[in-house]
């Protein structure tokens, strides 16, 4: 592995508006980085009780759910990558799945046309939420302390209140009239102008959470929140029904384990095309030369195996349990080498020219991730989402949670773009039941046998090569965990036939070498809250919390 010292980082960072700490939170023993100050306190105050790292993910899940509405919640779903401190890996799939009434067909018109919003706001856009069950399914299986414990912190701050940070008054500002139109019966307690610091309670939710505390998975899946569900699904033409929602199973999951210059690579398989995805952009650069960080060279090369990693993405990842996704052979070494064969160092690929490889076989990007380290060394990494800001932005009244607005990530027409411009086919067709393809990417990476990263991010699409970049960051670059994860993000996703920047990601220098190369360049606002932690040689912890929001890293 080379090592390239970085020199462009405190300039990318300032130009981005982000503030380029050298270094992160560092702790002894413990730590937990997510997307809000509350829910890592909640999660950190777990672990000092003597909970593990699965528990105080449950605690942070409920907290999040509370303090984070735009993107934490129990009305959506996620994965969860687990690696205890003997080195044994658990991976579990709690996304959404498709109501039992569901069709491939359902977010088009009569001429064959996709209708406006459909799939993306609105009653019809949620699939059935897994959080809850995922939560439940980590407890009986990994849970040292009591349910009780996990969950009362978010009941207590639904119900006393909290104080809102200034990005989340502005998010439920901003969010006003789309929750007035997309309610059947107006969210009165989220309707007003917010102010930063104003005290927000989320009653009815509360009440929600604590028939989870008293009932386990019935507090959700049935009795009086099942029924306010469809009750609200009812009210505004929705299809999920009771069976749907007593039917919701999360699943453990093969996980996907590779390797990158030594290191192991463990992530989440299908239905997150993260993992899969993750690991053939690793195998496309390993062993060549990558350049300084955010450099032509670097970037050249980057974007040119993120082309066709996401080309390969759009037809051959799905639901595993629907279609015959090709693990093996998408993750195949010599695949992705040969993928890259024809890469050429003087001019770009042109996607229209690239097609997916061929087998012999027949997200306002509102998710959140959060990584903790606990003071045993088992860690856990876990990302979950209501798919936009939001969700569907529909509120189950009486319950008082946010839908979310997960079945716009199938591919609702062949060919037809998502939310992320994303494109996908019949892999990733709605089927009743089916769970739709996810790009989250929580990942854990060991150097010789021990706990070495903790990584994760939102950013719909950009997730993928968020991660990737991260990783790259502090193994090839030399960055530290907060460097890594401060640092201007670039993005390509095949099609649209675009670099995506952040500003100050890309020097004017390297933009004009990369357009004389063939690229297309679009700047773009901030993008992904990657939240990770590093084990440091002499065994501290660092935490990298993302400037771009309102992370923290808690722990001691
Ligand atoms: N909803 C974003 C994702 O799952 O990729």
């Amino acid at each position: 592995m080379k090592k390239i010292k970085y020199v462009l980082l405190v300039l990318g960072a300032y130009a981005c508006n982000i503030p380029a700490n050298e270094t992160g939170l560092i702790t002894e023993k413990a730590m937990v980085v997510s997307a809000h100050p509350l829910a890592s306190q909640v999660g950190s105050a777990i672990l000092k009780q003597g909970g593990n790292a699965i528990d105080a993910a449950i605690a942070t899940q409920f907290a999040l759910a509370v303090v984070y509405p735009v993107a934490g919640n129990i009305g959506g779903g996620g994965f969860m990558v687990i690696r205890m401190s003997d080195g044994s890996v658990n991976t579990l799939d709690f996304r959404e799945k498709a109501p039992m009434s569901s069709s491939e067909t359902m977010y088009l018109d009569s001429a064959n046309n996709v209708i406006e919003n459909l799939s993306t706001r609105g009653h019809l856009a949620s699939g059935v939420p897994g959080s809850v069950e995922g939560m439940v399914k980590a407890y009986e299986n990994f849970g040292t302390i009591s349910w009780v414990e996990l969950i009362q912190p978010a009941i207590d701050l639904a119900l006393n209140g909290f104080p809102l940070t200034e990005r989340e008054a502005n998010g439920l500002n901003s969010n006003q009239k789309n929750f007035s139109t997309y309610n059947t019966l107006a969210p009165d307690f989220l309707i007003r102008d917010w102010k930063a610091g104003d005290t927000i309670r989320w009653i009815d939710l509360g009440h929600t959470l604590e028939r989870i505390r008293d009932n386990g998975r019935a507090g959700f899946y049935e009795g009086e929140t099942a029924a306010l569900i469809v009750e609200e699904m009812q009210r505004g033409n929705g299809i999920m029904t009771l069976e749907d929602l007593k039917n919701y199973d999360a699943q453990w999951r093969t996980p996907i384990i590779g390797s990158y210059e030594g290191l192991k690579v463990i992530s989440m398989s299908p239905p997150s095309s993260g993992g899969i995805a993750l690991m053939q952009l690793l195998k496309s650069v390993e062993g060549r030369e990558l350049g300084d960080h955010n450099s032509t060279q670097a970037l050249h090369l980057m974007t040119e195996a993120e082309r066709r990693v996401y080309a390969d993405r759009a037809t051959h990842l799905g639901d595993a349990d629907y279609y015959n996704v090709p693990v093996e052979e998408l993750l195949d070494s010599a695949y992705n080498m040969g993928r890259m064969s024809d890469f050429s160092t003087t001019a770009k690929t042109h996607s229209d020219s690239l097609a997916a490889g061929v087998f012999a076989l027949a997200e306002s990007e509102q998710t959140t991730h959060f990584s903790i380290v606990d003071p045993f060394g088992n860690a856990v990494s876990v990302t979950t989402t209501l798919n936009g800001g939001y969700g569907s932005k529909v509120v189950v009244a009486g319950a008082g949670f946010l839908m979310n607005n997960e079945m716009d990530d199938f591919s609702i027409k062949p060919g037809f773009p998502n939310y992320y411009g994303l494109v996908g086919g019949r892999a990733n067709a709605i089927e009743p039941g089916k769970r739709m393809l996810s790009s989250m990417t929580p990942t854990i990476l060991e150097k010789d046998n021990q706990l070495f990263m903790v990584v994760g991010t939102p950013g719909g699409s950009t997730i993928i090569t968020s991660v990737f970049q991260t990783i790259l960051n502090v193994l090839e670059h030399d960055m530290t965990m907060q460097q890594a994860v401060s640092a201007g993000r670039v993005h390509h996703q095949w099609k649209p036939d675009k670099i995506f920047y952040q500003e100050g990601a890309i020097s004017k220098d390297d933009s004009l070498s990369l357009v004389k190369l063939g690229h297309e360049l679009q700047q773009r606002g901030p993008y992904g809250k990657v939240d990770a932690i590093l084990v440091l040689p002499d065994g501290k912890l660092e935490g990298g919390a993302d400037p771009r929001g309102d992370d923290a890293a808690v722990g001691y």
